[in-house]
């Protein structure tokens, strides 16, 4: 991947409120959240603890909950709760945060910062996705993304390759 660019990663339907998706993207794998006010938050989905699943957690008290020991972490990655310790413990948990990334939503898709530290602007889109309505199309490729680019973008391939398709009638 190219460091430090912002990736459409999801459509914002699907992370629904009081629910933890969990999904692979740029070869992570990440659980993605909303908080009561509705902004989306995502973390690593692997447990700080003992590495379980928290796509397979829920959202409680605004923080992302781990389905095996029930520890609780908030938008930022910090571990606010550890059921073992007593609800009334005021440890330091600071070992258990998680990592967590930026993500922003822009008419309803999901755009996640992969790079080095905070991000350096806001996502770059074409300004007629604000406008028209976003249906997303899903259609998984097993090649590397770069292959894939490559290949929308060498239009030149379709009168020989796809003659008899999209090709047809693009005579050279
Ligand atoms: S593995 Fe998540 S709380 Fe123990």
């Amino acid at each position: 991947m190219i460091k430090n660019n912002w990736y459409a990663v999801l459509k914002s339907k699907d992370v629904k409120k009081n629910e933890v998706v969990g999904v692979t993207r740029l070869n992570k794998k990440l659980a993605f959240f909303r908080e009561d006010n509705g902004k989306l938050n995502c973390a690593m989905d692997v447990c700080a603890h003992r590495g379980a699943s928290l796509g397979k957690g829920r959202v409680e008290n605004n923080c992302i909950k781990c389905p095996f020991h029930g520890i609780e972490y908030k938008r930022d990655g910090t571990c606010t709760r550890v059921p073992l310790e007593g609800l009334s413990s005021d440890a330091d948990y600071s070992r258990l945060n998680l990592i967590h990334f930026h993500v922003r939503e822009i008419n309803d898709i999901v755009y996640f910062w992969y790079g080095d530290g905070d991000p350096v602007d806001q996502p770059d889109y074409f300004e007629e996705v604000i406008d028209m309505e976003y249906s997303g199309l899903v259609d998984h490729w097993n090649v590397h993304y770069s292959r894939i680019i490559e290949n929308q973008l060498d239009v030149t391939h379709l009168p020989f390759v796809h003659h008899n398709a999209i090709g047809r009638g693009n005579k050279i």
